[in-house]
């Protein structure tokens, strides 16, 4: 084990414990020392009072000491396979600065964690200020990093899009059938999540079905929108899980391709404010460019879902090997912006394993697909089918 942890007072649960190992593991790793071993103690306040006051002279405790290893001679040992030392943690400080600061419990361990290894690898904040600069830029991109590879290995999630049930209700303009019932069913079949497209023209989603699916939805409803006023102050006071700005055409079949960020910056910021304010997380709908990607972590979006239809649409396989290397590329990217990041737009039940397997997408929006199975071989049956594509990828 690269992490040899020892819990020796204060409070913690086993759940958080094991995160706190792991973790601890991920950042040896990312910190390149992979095969180093790391000691993590954990303490109470009088315990790390007693070790504050012995090696620092300080009769108080603390949050975190790091003790190097060092060789006979006080050195730093030979790098490779090596024990770097001791990182102390004392529990009722970290939980006492995790209610100060607002954060859980794990966040502000992970904070400790990530300080005390950078003592270990020799930062030392107390040398100079622009050390203590450097040591906060590391724990920062740490940080960053951990959260990246953590969300990385997270199991992909389908989120059923309903909107055609709401095409075939309005072909004949009477009530059935019904999106909501349909969404009931999507999410007993395993869906993550329901989306839903309210169209300035309402063609199909109307705004009795969004307003009775946020009260019928259990797993997440995400209200996929132009950012136009009259739907902006819509998605303000239905207040959905997430929305989801696309470009809107009147005249379009469907969407057709993703947002131009970089060109409307100015007005989709305001809307990403607007929403952060609301506490409604926001994701844009761009296709596989690095300039929109980098655009929409400038501005604030909290996701990006990136264009999967000319990967799904492609004339030939030359096609689709490109247009698939950019949807991989793009979401790359978009992680390491800092980004968290979904995928949809044209996947069927051949084109979706591969998207899924990226591992580095959330959740796939997968609507037209699933709704064309559904009228041959039942709405269940088609959902559950396309979890199974979406999971066992992962
Ligand atoms: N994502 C977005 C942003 C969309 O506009 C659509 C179509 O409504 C989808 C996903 C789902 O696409 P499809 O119906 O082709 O699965």
């Amino acid at each position: 084990m690269p992490v040899l942890l020892s819990h020796a007072g204060g409070k913690i649960d086993a759940g958080e414990l094991t995160r706190l190992e792991r973790r601890a593991a991920l950042l040896l790793r990312l910190c390149r020392q992979g095969g180093s071993e790391l000691s993590l103690l954990l303490l109470d306040d009088p315990g790390m009072r007693q070790l504050n006051q012995r090696y620092r002279n300080q009769d108080r405790p603390t949050n975190v000491l790091a003790f190097a290893q060092q060789d006979a001679a006080g050195m730093p040992p030979e790098a490779g396979g090596r024990l770097l030392g001791d990182v102390v943690i004392s529990l009722d400080t970290a939980r006492r600065e995790a209610a100060e600061e607002g954060v859980s419990l794990t966040e502000r361990l992970t904070w400790l964690l990530i300080h005390g290894l950078l003592h270990l690898l020799g930062h030392d904040h107390e040398v100079s200020p622009a050390e203590a600069a450097i040591m906060a830029r590391r724990e920062d991109d740490l940080r960053q990093q951990l959260q990246t590879e953590e969300r990385r290995k997270k199991m992909v999630q389908l989120a059923v899009n309903v909107d055609h049930v709401a095409t075939l209700r309005q072909a004949r303009g009477i009530t059935e059938p019904d999106p909501v019932l349909a969404a009931g069913i999507c999410e007993l079949a395993g869906a993550a999540g329901i989306v839903v497209h309210l169209r300035e023209d309402r063609r199909h989603i109307q705004d009795r079905d969004v307003l009775l699916l946020r009260q019928t939805v259990k797993s997440k409803l995400n209200l996929e929108m132009a950012a136009t006023p009259e739907i902006i102050d819509f998605a303000l006071d239905l207040k959905p899980d997430m929305v989801t700005l696309v470009p809107e055409k009147r005249r379009e079949l469907t969407t057709e391709g993703g947002l131009d960020v970089h060109g409307q910056r100015k007005k989709l910021a305001r809307v990403i404010r607007s929403m952060t304010e609301a506490k409604i997380p926001v994701s844009l709908f761009v296709d596989p460019d690095p300039n929109q990607i980098q655009t929409a972590a400038d501005i604030g979006a909290t996701f990006v879902e990136i264009h999967t239809g000319r990967y799904c649409d492609a004339a030939d396989e030359a096609e689709r090997e490109r247009e698939f290397a950019l949807v991989a590329t793009a979401a790359e990217d978009a992680l390491a912006a800092g980004l968290r990041v979904n995928a949809g737009h044209g996947l069927n039940y051949l084109t979706t394993a591969r998207v899924a397997a990226l591992g580095t997408i959330e959740e796939l929006s997968i609507g037209h697909a699933i709704m064309a199975r559904a009228i041959l071989v039942g709405l269940e049956k088609a959902v559950r089918e396309m979890v199974s594509i979406v999971q066992k990828e992962a």
